[in-house]
């Protein structure tokens, strides 16, 4: 499983081949203006939530690439009245194809689209392929819900917001590792904008402390789980 940033809480995903792209939002973001939509491949996109800096480039991406939009009904109904193919999923629900399969779990937030309509409940992902499990938390809050993961799936990485304000921050995002039962965090959805920005060596060293590694991965660059 090979594990690409492309800035925020977007990342692409390589299984085998097979690409899955989380969350696109990259050409609204100047920080990832290295990254040239054009050249993402995604056979597959996945989106936890409808705010607007995790679908901004779904259309286009899905458009480009013919990929299968994977999230929750209202957000696969709206853009499938833009072209859109998709397959609608709701929480404690999994899509299962040959190369993957992504179980829809709970998130604490909200999820209206950029115009103020409902787009559906928030969720996050667990990503399984074979002997590996990624869970993307989407952008929540701590809850209780994540020791609900461990339960099923032993996790080999996740994906967490650390940026605070709009998500958890960094200290609860210590106390998801513990929850979910993983070490090995891939921060995101910080210092992309004023209110998210934080201090990401004091980040590193509060997961350090407590013996769990937080992977801050380069915008444009990519990690083997
Ligand atoms: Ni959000
Ligand atoms: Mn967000």
């Amino acid at each position: 499983m090979k594990i690409t940033s492309y800035g925020h809480a977007c990342f692409g995903i390589e299984i085998n081949g097979v690409h899955i792209v989380i969350d696109p939002f990259i050409t609204g973001n100047p920080q990832a203006s290295n990254i040239d939509l054009d050249s993402v491949n995604a056979d597959y996109i996945l989106v936890t939530h409808a705010h607007q800096d995790h679908i901004l480039d779904v259309e286009a991406l899905a458009k480009k690439t013919n990929a299968l939009l994977i999230s929750n009904y209202e957000i696969v109904m709206h853009f499938g009245e833009k072209g859109v193919k998709g397959h609608p999923v709701n929480h404690g629900g999994t899509f299962t194809t040959e190369h993957f399969t992504a179980k829809y779990v709970n998130a604490v937030h909200t999820s209206s689209f950029p115009d103020g309509t409902y787009g559906g409940q928030p969720g996050g992902f667990v990503i399984t392929a074979g002997d590996k499990s990624l869970y993307v938390a989407g952008d929540t809050a701590l809850t209780m819900d994540m020791k609900l993961i461990p339960m099923t799936t032993n996790l080999t990485a996740s994906i967490l917001p650390i940026g605070d304000n709009f998500t958890m921050g960094v200290d609860d995002a210590v106390i998801a590792t513990e929850f979910v039962e993983c070490n090995k965090v891939i921060g995101c959805h910080y210092n992309t904008f004023p209110p998210i920005e934080i201090d990401t060596e004091k980040a590193k060293e509060k997961f350090s402390n407590k013996e769990k590694e937080l992977i801050l991965i380069e915008i444009g660059d990519s990690i083997n789980l």
